[in-house]
């Protein structure tokens, strides 16, 4: 019997997967065709072999005992028999993902945890009229997990807060780094950060300020590189004498910037092809040029996840 079960095993479901196993938690993975979890299990076993030859295999086992712990399964009742916490991983689809809580809701006891890796779809619309609505939650992580250990949780307004403390202790127990929201809001809080970042990078370009490249230089370059430490609440802080010094030095120089913000950009027409155009001379849109660029970029995360490590202060 499995401690996790993870439904899907996409990109996020495998993902999950050895991020739990490396922690020495017995995961299985359940999907609806034999071919998707063969091809799972290789791609799970290439990606520990690579990890343990750079170095950067995570948790205390190794790559064979942390194989052994994860099993497969096309029968969704004997994929979720035993488990204390079922982790949904099917693709971004409301009916999808409700048609299959309506299954588990009918399947599973009052002490497991029904978890959601949604990225956008609110805790409401995923599990309203659901029996089991208590033990219900979002648990959305951050691709790739094994790097980026962000999870926020999130929880639907009749969940019991032991489900979210639950939640919270499993999350840390893997050594991922969980967040509670104490309400649902629309994008969470990580896209709606991201978003912010976004909405006044797409005007900023748009208005012919600054070319697309050197805007990205300015998050690579600049507030990224202390932002991989500490939050934006933290950087002011520390850009005064604490928190109430910032505001006094500062806070009539952001109303007066933050005025001048525009509208929510509409991203399609000339201010799209702009920044398409600069990002395909640098990175061609081809699926090679891509996947070789985002290769690249989880080297990067690898490298700076050991970094963090390191430097961890608290
Ligand atoms: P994916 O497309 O890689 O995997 C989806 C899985 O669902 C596959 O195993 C597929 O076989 C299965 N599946 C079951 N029913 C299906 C159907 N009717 N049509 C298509 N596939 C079906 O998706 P991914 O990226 O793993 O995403 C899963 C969840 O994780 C989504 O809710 C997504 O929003 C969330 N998420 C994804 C992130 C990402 O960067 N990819 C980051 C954070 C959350």
């Amino acid at each position: 019997m499995a401690d996790i079960s993870f439904l899907f095993s996409g990109l996020i479901g495998r993902s999950w997967a050895m991020v739990f196993a490396a922690g020495g938690l017995k995961v299985k993975l359940y999907d609806i065709a034999q071919e998707q979890l063969t091809n799972a299990l290789e791609n799970i076993r290439k990606q520990m072999k690579t990890l343990k030859e750079s170095g950067f295999l995570k948790g205390a086992l190794s790559v064979e005992q942390q194989l052994a712990l994860i099993s497969v399964c096309t029968d969704l009742k004997a994929a979720v028999e035993g488990a204390t916490f079922i982790q949904e991983c099917t693709p971004e689809n409301l009916e999808l993902k409700k048609k299959i809580f309506g299954q588990l809701d009918l399947i599973v006891g009052d002490n497991v945890i029904l978890s959601s890796s949604t990225s956008c779809l609110l805790p409401s619309k995923l599990f309203t009229g659901l029996k089991h609505v208590k033990q219900c939650i979002v648990s959305h992580p951050v691709n790739p997990p094994y790097f980026v250990p962000l999870v926020e949780i999130v929880p639907h307004p009749e969940t019991d807060p032991s489900t979210t403390e639950r939640t919270y202790a499993l999350m840390k127990k893997i050594g991922q780094s969980p967040v509670k929201l104490n309400r649902e809001i629309e994008g969470f809080v990580l896209n709606r950060l991201q978003y912010a970042v976004i909405s006044e990078a797409w005007r900023l370009v748009g208005e012919g300020i600054i070319s697309p490249m050197d805007l990205d230089l300015v998050m690579s370059d600049g507030l990224g590189m202390r932002y991989a430490f500490i939050g934006p609440l933290e950087t002011m802080h520390l850009n005064a004498e604490g928190i109430s010094n910032y505001c006094e030095r500062y806070r009539e120089g952001m109303k007066l910037v933050l005025n001048t913000f525009g509208p929510v950009p509409e991203f399609s027409g000339e201010i799209e092809q702009k920044i398409n155009q600069a990002m395909s001379e640098k990175i061609p849109s081809v699926p090679k040029v891509l996947d070789a660029r985002r290769k690249w970029r989880d080297d990067c995360l690898t490298g700076l996840a050991k970094l963090k490590k390191e430097m961890k202060s608290d």
